[in-house]
């Protein structure tokens, strides 16, 4: 097994998830696809879980373990496993930046998904009419949210799917912090048997 490859599908796979989690926290920004005032917006969609989280965070090890690859077998001070190994160790610091980014993003989702949107009533006050994620089971609740239109399928489905994505973004990281951990071990796995 090469770690540098396996490292570099990871990041490969993150780029793109990165960049949809950073969609959708945009797209949270516009309940039911209206442009609604700051404090018509969910609070949870202002903690940027999908944009820095998910998104910004996120590039740093995906750049990294994309990197792996190339710098595999440069080695340093002539010593080809001496330069895998240091750059499998700093991946491992870089995987564990993913997981913090992930799981943060991660959390908020739930979070939000448990409180529901802000929506207004009938009466036309901005509240949060849901509590504990009642409104999860039960579709006559989401009638007590008057507006923005289709507020509560919006945040559901946009939160939903950070919560997948930032899910496996979490589990891509770990990955790579055994990874990382098994190549700063093993540094020469990536020569002998040609696999690379
Ligand atoms: C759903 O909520 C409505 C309104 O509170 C309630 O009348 C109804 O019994 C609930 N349905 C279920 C299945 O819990």
């Amino acid at each position: 097994m090469c770690c540098g490859g396996c490292a570099k599908c990871l990041g490969v796979t993150l780029i793109p998830l990165a960049v949809l989690c950073t969609l959708a926290n945009i797209l949270l920004f516009f309940p039911g696809g209206n442009v609604e005032s700051s404090d018509h917006i969910s609070s949870e969609v202002w903690c940027f879980g999908g944009i820095l989280g998910s998104g910004v965070l996120m590039v740093f090890p995906a750049l990294v373990f994309l990197g792996l690859k190339n710098n595999d077998c440069c080695g340093c001070c002539g010593n080809e496993s001496c330069g895998k190994r240091f750059a499998m160790f700093s991946s491992i610091i870089f995987a564990a930046v993913g997981v913090v980014g992930a799981g943060y993003s991660f959390i908020v989702s739930a979070v939000a998904l448990n409180n529901g949107p802000i929506c207004s009533s009938s009466n036309g006050t901005w509240l949060y009419p849901f509590e504990n994620g009642d409104y999860l089971g039960n579709h006559t609740l989401w009638e007590m949210c008057d507006s923005p239109q289709s507020v509560v399928p919006w945040n559901l489905t946009l939160f939903s799917l950070l919560l997948i994505m930032s899910g496996v973004q979490m589990v891509l990281c770990a990955i790579q912090a055994i990874n990382g951990l098994l190549g700063t071990i093993c540094g020469n796995c990536c020569g002998g048997d040609g696999a690379v």
